[in-house]
């Protein structure tokens, strides 16, 4: 398996993953709104503030997931994990791990400080990620299952509350995603 960050040319495979693996995992609409996100994330967001990669087996993509900037009224780089999906008869293989934990790294030697999700704490606590209230530091968006919102250190300090109500980009900043 080799890991890499995503091309231009990845972008049609990678909406057909994500509306794939969604559709088969939660039904054809959610597929359809998950590879609509993606394919909003990589069309509409500036390079600076989005990282995306891959998982392929040979050339073949079975995996793909991305990180976009989360913008605070402080000087600090945070980026949230969404979405992530692998090929459903790769799925349970520990690719999901490997491509979580890969732009982690990625984003760690950018000098990341934060990174967030929202998501199953049970399956985001092996990488790291553990629960954070919203008293601490608030999500973008009103949250339907608050316990899912999860955020983890990048550089070894504390997480420190951050005042105010941080921006996501313009392609997850929609209530059906939250
Ligand atoms: C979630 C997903 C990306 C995980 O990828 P994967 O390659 O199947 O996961 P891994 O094989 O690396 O599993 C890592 C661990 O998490 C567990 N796990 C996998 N999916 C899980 C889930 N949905 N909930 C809880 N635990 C899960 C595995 O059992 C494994 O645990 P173990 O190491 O203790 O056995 C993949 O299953 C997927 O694409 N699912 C559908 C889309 C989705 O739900 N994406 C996440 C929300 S954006």
């Amino acid at each position: 398996m080799e890991l890499s960050s995503y091309l231009k040319s990845d972008k049609a495979e990678i909406k057909h993953l994500f509306e794939n693996v969604f559709s088969e995992s939660e039904g054809l609409e959610e597929g359809i709104l998950i590879a609509n996100l993606v394919n909003d994330l990589m069309n509409n967001t500036s390079d600076r503030d989005i990282f995306g990669f891959v998982s392929k087996d040979k050339g073949k993509l079975t995996g793909a997931i991305f990180f976009t900037r989360l913008f605070f009224d402080t000087q600090i780089e945070a980026f949230i994990l969404a979405p992530v999906a692998v090929i459903t008869k790769f799925q349970g293989k520990g690719i999901g791990q490997k491509l979580i934990d890969y732009g982690i790294e990625q984003l760690k030697r950018k000098g990341v400080q934060l990174v967030f999700t929202y998501g199953d704490p049970n399956f985001y606590s092996k990488s790291g990620f553990q629960s954070i209230s919203e008293n601490i530091i608030k999500a973008p968006c009103d949250l339907t299952y608050p316990q899912g919102w999860l955020c983890q250190s990048l550089n070894g300090s504390r997480i420190a509350p951050i005042l105010g109500t941080p921006r996501c980009v313009k392609a997850l900043d929609k209530p059906e995603y939250w």
